[in-house]
């Protein structure tokens, strides 16, 4: 056991951060734990539903990010913070990574719940900024950790801009789709998370990277898997890397999109699977991408 018993989410309102907090709470008789959430106190998802919220177990708690006081206070007492913040929030980690330190949080999960990958290349180098809360963190001696998890296979799969439209019997497959690609459904890996962060020893978590895979799929088992539970007509075409790549480069690097394909499609978001920690939760049994389809 961690030991842990004070969770609070920062972002609890979006994909991620939605997953979490049900588990947490699913988990929280057992445990006895209690469950914090920070918001935005004008604009925050989790203020205007803080009454809901509340009725199911969580504390909610409005915080102004631009005025750090305001979060140090709202983490009085938190043993872990796990930050969930999407795309437009994570200029703000650095704030929360911070304010954990000085109110003397235990441990701070990062908002990483993305792809294994160790440099971001063309394109993606604002991902950089998923990083600095670490660099603060180490700065600041406080303990961290977060979840390199593949891609979320519920959002990214009909995601209209990935073309792969499997209902539409069309399919745009980029680079040649025999890569392999690491797939986790969103609620498997709140449940892997939320596992490891109650039952494994501090020691356990502390600086740690932890790298899961629900399933490792490429996109041409995905569409024959598809196919095989909806037959019908289906025509596949192929756009190779170097047609993504002339986007990117068009596009001066801006192309964020383009950019993460040509990283799906090279593999470089696939686990190794020799350095899975899938088994330190023994009995997680996560969804297969077929279940999805
Ligand atoms: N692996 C994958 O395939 C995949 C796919 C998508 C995302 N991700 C990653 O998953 C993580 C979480 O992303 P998400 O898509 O779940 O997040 P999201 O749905 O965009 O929501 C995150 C939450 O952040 C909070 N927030 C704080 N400051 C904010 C601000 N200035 N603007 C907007 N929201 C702010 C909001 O909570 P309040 O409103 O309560 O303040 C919001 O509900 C990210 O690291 C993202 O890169 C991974």
């Amino acid at each position: 056991m961690s030991g842990y018993k004070v969770f609070t989410i920062a972002g609890a309102s979006g994909k991620v951060g939605k997953a979490v907090l049900d588990e947490l709470l699913r988990v929280k008789p057992e445990l006895g734990l209690d469950v914090r959430i920070l918001t935005r106190k004008e604009t925050g998802n989790a203020a205007k539903d803080s009454e809901e919220l509340e009725k199911r177990g969580a504390k909610v708690l409005l915080v102004d990010y631009a005025d750090k006081h305001t979060v140090v206070h709202a983490l009085k007492g938190t043993d872990v913070l796990i930050s969930c913040f999407g795309a437009t929030g994570l200029p703000l980690q650095t704030v929360l990574a911070k304010a954990a330190a000085i109110a003397r949080v235990k441990l701070y999960v990062n908002s990483h719940w993305g792809a294994p990958m160790d440099e971001y290349r063309y394109g993606l180098t604002h991902m950089k900024i998923k990083d600095e809360p670490i660099q603060v963190a180490e700065r600041m001696h406080l303990p961290w950790t977060y979840f390199r998890v593949g891609i979320f296979p519920e959002f990214t799969i009909h995601f209209p801009l990935l073309e792969l439209n499997l209902s539409s019997g069309k399919s745009v497959i980029y680079g040649t789709g025999e890569t392999p690609n690491s797939w986790t459904t969103i609620p498997d890996v709140a449940r892997y998370a939320v596992y490891v962060l109650t039952r494994l020893p501090p020691s356990k978590l502390h600086n740690r990277v932890f790298h899961i895979e629900g399933d490792r799929k490429t996109f041409n088992e995905i569409v024959r898997l598809y196919r095989a539970k909806h037959p019908a007509e289906y025509q596949v075409t192929y756009k190779p890397v170097d047609a993504l790549e002339e986007l990117v480069q068009k596009s001066e690097g801006k192309d964020f999109f383009h950019a993460l394909m040509i990283e799906y499609a090279t593999g470089r978001v696939a686990h190794d699977p020799a350095r899975l920690d899938n088994a330190e939760y023994p009995g997680w049994n996560p969804k297969q991408v077929a279940d999805l389809l």
